[in-house]
């Protein structure tokens, strides 16, 4: 059965563009984003891959680890990133793992047959400091993902991790949240002292506690 939310991520060794890496021991306490793309020298993966790197900072703010995947071997990553750095402007600066044999692959159901048989599609796994799947996602070979939606669910999980809140619809950090229904009004004021609005009784709205 594939992967499911709060399923524990799939341990792993593999041979990587920065070496051999531990998935667990790599991660540490931190968070996690392994994904994966279908095919090395391919456009659409060019494009991904820039954006990724050009992340670096955004990844670094929320001590959160990028791994990206496919079945080509290394050598080829490292060629290719030749010319991802020539044509998007930032050079990988994550390790990709080569996954030539698919041991990676067939362990977090990155390859969908119905799809494409040999290549992976675009998958995307957050793994938390727990190491527990957080958020799946899989988008199809012809369409680049958006890695800012990315990061902003990465927002929303932290926040929700350490406060008894919730995040609406198209949220971003910094915007109002949700108080969790499970909290009495009275707790709630003491739990958020900013105040909250009452829209309707499980509808209750208080600035981001950590602003
Ligand atoms: C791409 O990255 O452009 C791509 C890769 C595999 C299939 C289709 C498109």
């Amino acid at each position: 059965m594939a992967l499911q939310l709060g399923d524990a991520a799939p341990d792993f060794t593999a041979e990587t563009t920065d070496g051999k890496i531990n998935l667990y021991e790599y991660l540490a306490d931190g968070w996690g984003v392994l994904f994966s793309h279908p095919r090395d020298f391919t456009p659409v993966c060019t494009t991904e891959l820039g954006a990724v790197a050009k992340l670096k900072d955004e990844w670094d703010k929320r001590n959160t680890k990028v791994i990206g995947l496919s079945v080509d071997p290394i050598e080829d990553h490292e060629r290719w990133m030749d010319d991802i750095e020539e044509t998007q402007g930032a050079r990988v600066n994550f390790p990709m793992i080569g996954d030539a044999d698919r041991t990676v692959a067939d362990l977090y159901g990155m390859i969908h047959p119905n799809a494409n048989d040999t290549q992976t599609v675009r998958s995307v796994f957050v793994i938390g400091p727990d190491k527990n799947v957080k958020l799946t996602l899989t988008y199809p070979a012809s369409t680049g993902r958006n890695f800012d939606e990315i990061l902003r669910v990465i927002d929303s999980l932290q926040l929700t991790a350490k406060y008894s809140v919730s995040t609406p619809v198209n949220w971003k950090d910094g915007d109002d949240v949700i108080i969790a229904p499970a909290i009495s009004d009275e707790d709630a004021k003491v739990k958020f002292p900013k105040g909250f609005e009452t829209k309707k009784p499980y509808l209750r709205i208080t600035p981001q506690p950590n602003k």
